[in-house]
């Protein structure tokens, strides 16, 4: 296989129940669209990158909605991340309408992001919010 599947790692937990849940979906959902790019079928490609473009916007709404609701002091920071996610994941939308998809670009796009933005960024905000719930409850 050329597009080697992602695994949870423990190190991937932020302590956000919320959140542990989409993030480990989110890994499903990219796994299905290296099994796609396995197939060359450009159909198979469209559908998959489309399930996962869908979830990765709600994901990133939800995940604002929540920084915004604590009051995480980098929100704004990790808001523009999200909207160059986005502008990339357009890019590669339309290389696959135009069936002209660079799927090694992909592969390895989509395997940085998941550490970066989850071990990265998302970390961020779980450091921050976490101690405040926990003082709450
Ligand atoms: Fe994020
Ligand atoms: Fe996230």
């Amino acid at each position: 296989m050329k597009y080697v599947h992602l695994k949870w790692e423990d190190r991937y937990s932020l302590e956000v129940d919320a959140m542990y849940k989409v993030h480990q979906e989110l890994i499903v959902f990219i796994n299905k669209m290296f099994d796609a790019m396995e197939t060359e079928d450009y159909s198979q490609m469209q559908i998959a990158f489309v399930n996962l473009a869908n979830f990765v916007v709600k994901h990133f709404k939800d995940e604002e909605a929540f920084m915004d609701k604590h009051e995480f002091t980098g929100r704004e920071t990790h808001k523009l991340t999200h909207k160059k996610l986005l502008e990339s994941m357009g890019e590669f939308e339309s290389q696959i309408k135009t069936k002209k998809l660079d799927k090694d670009r992909l592969h390895g796009f989509l395997r940085v992001w998941l550490s970066s933005h989850i071990m990265g960024i998302d970390r961020k905000y779980a450091d921050e919010i976490v101690p405040k719930l926990k003082k709450v409850a």
